[in-house]
């Protein structure tokens, strides 16, 4: 099988605390993968470690057949794979706008190489046009010109996913992407990420949110104290025992009590 994104056998200990434990995920190309499970049982780390910023102890991960797992996390961008944050945190000085160009940066590094020179006034300028058009898809036109420490939590994950696109991905992996936003913005954000999806995107989406989860999701994959114990549809997962189990006694979140 040629999977788009092929996981196999992830580990990862910090200390003595086993947090992923041969975790195998397969994505294919144009999926909406949710990746579900009880607080602390591995999803943020399991993100961290596709993307490098975080190292595995054991396993591999293969994005469109080249071997990433050992690539530092700018290089795995560049390989076409972004991701957004849990809790963004944004530089308190910089406008919104230039935050966006800022990703530009950091993605492709282009301007500390070229600085001054007439390629880097027209990267920038490319860089400029594209986290306009960004903003604009994302709803945030309106407040490119305002600090990004201004924007409400909700913005500041429309913004995250703005920064992420500024690399211009073929995958993208969000952390709760609508976590304590207002319903409202998380209208715009469900129909964000189903354009890209129609534009050819694929997504994998930790979320907690049931009525997201299944009006977004194509599938969900279910992690329970690092290990992968579900991969099924979004209306399979409350007759799913394993999937129960795992949040059985859970505190915070739990996307199933939602869907009763
Ligand atoms: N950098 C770290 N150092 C030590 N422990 C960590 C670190 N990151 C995560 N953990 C631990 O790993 C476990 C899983 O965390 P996390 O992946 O954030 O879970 P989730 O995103 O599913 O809520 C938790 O017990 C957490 O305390
Ligand atoms: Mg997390």
């Amino acid at each position: 099988m040629n999977a788009f994104l092929d996981i196999r056998q992830i580990a990862k200990a910090f200390g003595g605390n086993q947090v992923l434990e041969a975790v195998d995920v397969q994505i294919t190309r144009g999926e909406i993968v949710g990746l579900l499970g009880p607080n602390g049982s591995g999803k943020s780390t399991l993100l961290n470690v596709i993307t490098g910023f975080t190292p595995a102890d054991a396993g591999t991960v293969f994005f469109d057949g080249q071997r990433i797992d050992r690539l530092a996390a700018h290089r795995i961008v560049q390989t076409g794979m972004a991701r957004t944050f849990q809790l963004p945190s944004m530089p308190t000085r910089m406008s919104v706008m230039e935050v966006a160009m800022a990703a530009a940066t950091a993605h492709h590094g282009v301007f500390g190489t070229l600085l001054g020179t007439a390629a880097a006034r027209t990267t920038e300028r490319a860089a400029r046009d594209k986290a306009a058009h960004l903003l604009n898809e994302l709803l945030l036109t309106p407040v490119r010109d305002l600090p990004a420490s201004a924007l409400s939590g909700g913005q500041k994950k429309l913004l995250g996913i703005v920064c992420a696109l500024m690399a211009e991905p073929r995958m993208l992996l969000l952390d709760e992407p609508t976590a304590g936003v207002h319903p409202n913005l998380r209208r715009d954000i469900v129909a964000a990420l189903q354009r890209l999806n129609a534009q050819g995107m694929t997504l994998v989406i930790v979320e907690h949110d049931m009525h997201f989860i299944r009006e977004v999701c194509t599938r969900c994959v279910v992690l329970d104290r690092g290990h992968i114990v579900a991969s099924c549809r979004p209306d399979q997962l409350a007759s799913n025992e394993r999937v129960l189990q795992a949040y059985l006694g859970s505190a915070g979140a739990h996307p199933l009590e939602a869907s009763a």
